[in-house]
């Protein structure tokens, strides 16, 4: 990474990368059902799958919650106020944080946290030359363990936490998560936060099963990833993607369904297979208004304001904690 770039510090490192992820895999293959954390698709081939999806025509979410921050942006600036730091949950590749960027102009910085490190730095690298004023701390951590924010003296926090990455979490540790944001935002801040909502089923299955195969490409490159990191023994063509939507449980599960009886290996432990089993590796919950704000509420928070779509496919809704 270039350090000539004005305005980007050095990477804040909690996540090197020589961490494992073996426990977590050997760990989630040997359950019953079989389960895998969404946070390993993310890679840095993941991440470039995951701006592909962002794209597609069938995924709705990428592009409703870009309209709906373009219409609503001076609105969110007034909740956010004056010289704050924004601090921002899986930031990927930043794109919808640079519609706050444009109108955020007293800023005291940017605070981008991801797994992903390469994508973050590249990341961080193309916003910074972008916003040459801005000063962008980028912190590669998984957000779900605890780390130190940067303090760069700023009159309040704002934690942005768009794409509805809250969706993956089960309801309790959504509310767990969303109570380390309250206490991290702290006097004067908030927390604005992109909420997928309910809708009809073939809307919502339809985005998660894209024609071109690119979410399924995204599902399946864990599976390269074990290979590649843990001496990992998986035919990528012996498992199929598969993602539905679980009226009861309100969420998008997303699979990959083992096509026949086998024995994958994994540094060294033997995984079993049957035909048709699965492994689970995504949730995306979706919620009504009233859902999310009776979570938020369970968390600490009282719902702002919130902004939708015309057709109500998304929110993005402002927080703050009581
Ligand atoms: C659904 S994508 C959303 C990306 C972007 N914020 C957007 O709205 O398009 C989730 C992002 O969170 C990151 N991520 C997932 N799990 C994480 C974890 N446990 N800790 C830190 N980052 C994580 C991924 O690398 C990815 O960039």
């Amino acid at each position: 990474m270039s350090t000539t770039v004005p305005g980007l510090h050095p990477l804040i490192d909690y996540h090197p990368e020589t961490t494992s992820i073996r426990d977590e895999v050997l760990d989630g293959l040997q359950q019953t059902p079989k389960q895998l954390p969404s946070k390993l698709f993310y890679d840095a081939r993941g991440s470039r799958l995951f701006d592909r999806i962002c794209e597609l025509p069938e995924y709705y979410p990428t592009r409703t919650e870009m309209g709906i921050m373009q219409r609503h942006v001076d609105a969110m600036a007034a909740r956010i106020g004056a010289r704050a730091m924004l601090v921002e949950f899986g930031s990927g590749s930043s794109r919808k944080t640079r519609i706050l960027l444009d109108r955020l102009d007293d800023l005291v910085g940017y605070v981008p946290i991801d797994i992903s490190k390469e994508h973050l730095l590249q990341s961080a690298e193309d916003l910074a030359e972008a916003y040459p004023a801005l000063t962008i701390v980028p912190v590669c951590a998984d957000y779900t363990t605890t780390f130190e924010l940067p303090d760069l003296g700023a009159e309040r926090t704002t934690v942005y936490f768009p794409g509805s990455t809250i969706g993956n979490f089960e309801p309790d540790a959504a509310r767990d998560f969303l109570r380390r944001i309250a206490a991290i935002e702290g006097a004067g801040g908030g927390l604005l936060i992109g909420v997928d909502l309910q809708k009809d089923v073939a809307t919502l299955e339809a985005a998660y099963n894209d024609a071109q195969g690119v979410t399924a490409a995204f599902n399946k490159n864990v599976l390269a990833r074990i290979n590649r990191e843990l001496d990992g023994t998986f035919d990528l063509d012996r498992f199929r993607h598969r993602a539905f939507y679980d009226a009861d449980e309100g969420r998008i599960e997303m699979h990959l369904v083992s096509l026949a009886d086998q024995r994958v290996v994994v540094d060294g432990v033997d995984i079993q297979f049957d035909a048709g089993e699965t492994i689970c590796t995504e949730y995306s919950y979706k919620y009504s208004l009233d859902g999310f704000a009776e979570l938020a509420g369970a968390a600490g928070f009282a719902v702002a304001e919130v902004w939708t779509d015309a057709d109500d496919l998304f929110s993005v809704q402002y927080l703050v904690a009581q």
